[in-house]
């Protein structure tokens, strides 16, 4: 039977290449991202390989966008039960310049906006008795990042989200992991802040041990693992696709 998964922030980078990743594997995929053009173009590309896709517009910070954009993906394809929580955003600043709004914004996006649509899809997987959940931190909750203090904060808070939900969510069938992120070219983000990042890419490619830099599809294709059936005894761990980075 096909399965449904939603990813946010599908619309560019890592979200995108796990979009296209999942329905290549099968699945019916809601890509849900503030850029609806970007999702709309996604999905064309899902569309133009055979494969099943929906354009969702919602902030995953707006309970209520997110709220419609699962019952429209629900009514078009059938309950969600894989869900990757990707959106994110990233912003450098010394931690003596980090504003109450510019915190809360992060962890509004960041952190809550994985609350909320983990809070909103799970009925379905509680329905299916299985679900997999991905979401998406980074390499910083683990090492820390100069001048990133808001968003490494908020990466943490989502591997110990993710190790609860882990628990709580076992006996139902559903698993919860997060992969994070280290060194990911080719996205809005990283080339945004190439200039901004502690590290230079090629300072961090020569600490790399496997001497290269990561692209989207290192993290969808461990995306895509950990979705499976077969994953199913793989829950509330923390999978590293990072090169074997070794520094912030
Ligand atoms: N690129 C890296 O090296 C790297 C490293 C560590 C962690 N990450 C994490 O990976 C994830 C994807 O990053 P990326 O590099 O592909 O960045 P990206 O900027 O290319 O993609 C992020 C997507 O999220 C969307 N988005 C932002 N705010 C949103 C919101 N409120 N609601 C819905 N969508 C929203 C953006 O529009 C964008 O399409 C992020 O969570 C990021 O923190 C990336």
């Amino acid at each position: 039977m096909q399965k449904v998964a939603l990813v946010t922030g599908g619309a560019a980078g890592i979200g995108r290449a796990c979009c296209l990743r999942l329905a290549r594997e099968g699945h019916a995929v809601g890509v849900l991202d503030v850029n609806l053009e970007g999702c709309e173009a996604v999905v064309r590309e899902i569309e133009a390989a055979g494969g099943k896709a929906l354009a969702l517009g919602a902030s995953v910070a707006d309970r209520r966008a997110v709220t419609e954009a699962v019952t429209q993906l629900r009514a078009k394809f059938g309950p969600i039960t894989v869900l990757v929580n990707n959106a994110g955003i990233a912003q450098f600043l010394p931690f003596e310049e980090i504003t109450d709004e510019a915190w809360d914004r992060m962890m509004a996006i960041n952190l809550k906006g994985t609350f909320i649509v983990t809070q909103v899809v799970l009925p379905d997987m509680k329905a299916a008795r299985w679900g997999r959940i991905v979401n998406i931190s980074s390499s910083s909750a683990q090492t820390g990042a100069l001048k990133m203090a808001h968003y490494s904060a908020s990466k943490g808070a989502v591997v110990s989200l993710t190790r609860t939900l882990a628990q709580e969510l076992g006996p139902h069938g559903i698993t919860v992991n997060n992969i994070p992120p280290g060194s990911v070219m080719h996205t809005l983000m990283s080339e945004a802040n190439r200039d901004k990042m502690q590290y230079s890419p090629e300072t961090l490619l020569a600490t790399l041990p496997v001497r290269r830099l990561g692209e989207p599809e290192d993290i969808a294709n461990a995306c895509a693992w950990l979705v499976k059936e077969e994953t199913g005894y793989v829950t509330g761990q923390t999978i590293g696709v990072n090169g074997g980075r070794i520094v912030s």
